[in-house]
């Protein structure tokens, strides 16, 4: 595999042409908004520069990484030469469906269809295509040039040729490949949302504020970030959304996303990128300020 497509420019679809084009394939990045591909284009640089500044690459390792990403407005054109599509679009399943169809048409016989998505059905996602044996799930993490998961998402009728490509893939970007079946949330978010959830609870019933909770989980757990200043960072839509499919997946009420989340995601209190959530980032992310919301 040499040429690789990816779908989607905004924080994971960036990440994801990043460990790409560092690690030598050509990447063309999609999106509909040549706005967000600018954007995107400038948050790699700005993340392989903080690389070559900790000695984590070289210069020359910057530029010949910039120098394989070719940005796109159009799908059709990008997918046409890709051995892999890596589709990183908004966590919406009809849109997901929907470009899958597209890149269905649009690709060549061999090339393998990836989804990054966190929890919708690969299945699902498969089924809307003429191959779905050639569909699978790469899930990566967030921020992906430093997270070493790659969770990979065999669908019903994923074959074993392409997971194992799949895997020797992840590899060669210096990921650790984990493969696991497709039921809602895989494992990642199957286990992270319900903490996360449970924290939010937490603080609803006001059993302890936002710091003690996230402090007691950093100091007692060894956690990077506590639960509250993680769902921050992901999104909090995202994380309505996860356990939403969750919930409906399963039809088990202890997934039931919690009351306090929904309205911050009504109220567009989003986290980091709508710059509050249970912590206020009007000064940037590096100092945690609680928001006035949560404030005693
Ligand atoms: N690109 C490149 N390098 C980056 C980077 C980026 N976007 N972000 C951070 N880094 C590097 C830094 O340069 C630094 O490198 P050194 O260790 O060489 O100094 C290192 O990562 C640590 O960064 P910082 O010093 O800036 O900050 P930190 O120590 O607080 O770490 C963090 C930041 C890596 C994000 C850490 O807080 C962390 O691991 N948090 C948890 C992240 C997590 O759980 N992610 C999964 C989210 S869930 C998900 O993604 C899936 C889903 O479906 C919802």
């Amino acid at each position: 595999m040499k040429n690789v497509c990816v779908i989607g420019a905004g924080t994971m679809g960036n990440g994801i042409a990043h460990v790409f084009a560092q690690n030598g394939y050509s990447v063309s990045l999609v999106d509909v908004s040549q706005d967000q591909l600018n954007k995107a284009m400038s948050t790699i640089t700005k993340n392989l520069d903080r690389q070559v500044s900790k000695n984590a690459i070289t210069a020359q390792t910057k530029e010949s990484a910039l120098k394989n990403i070719v940005t796109h407005t159009s799908l059709a054109t990008a997918v046409k030469s890709s051995d892999l599509v890596v589709e990183a679009a908004t966590e919406n399943l009809n849109l997901k469906l929907d470009i899958f169809r597209q890149i269905d048409e649009n690709a060549t016989a061999n090339c393998i269809l990836a989804s990054n998505t966190s929890s919708i059905s690969i299945t699902k996602i498969a089924s809307v295509t003429s191959a779905p044996e050639r569909v699978i799930g790469m899930h990566f993490m967030n921020p992906v040039p430093v997270m070493k998961l790659v969770e990979i998402i065999n669908g019903y009728a994923t074959k074993k040729e392409v997971t194992d490509n799949i895997i020797n893939l992840s590899r060669q970007l210096g990921k650790i490949p984990c493969v696991v079946n497709d039921y809602p949330g895989f494992i990642a978010n199957r286990i992270l949302m319900p903490m996360i959830n449970e924290a939010i609870y937490s603080l609803y019933e006001g059993v302890a504020g936002v710091e003690e909770i996230d402090t007691v989980m950093k100091l007692g757990m060894a956690h990077p970030m506590g639960p509250l200043q993680l769902a921050d960072f992901i999104g909090l839509d995202v994380c309505l959304s996860i356990l939403n499919v969750l919930h409906e997946g399963f039809g088990n009420p202890k997934y039931a996303p919690c009351p306090l989340l929904v309205n911050m995601v009504t109220a567009k209190r989003l986290g980091i990128k709508t710059g509050e959530g249970f912590y206020d980032y009007a000064q940037g992310s590096k100092d945690l300020i609680v928001s006035e919301a949560f404030k005693k």
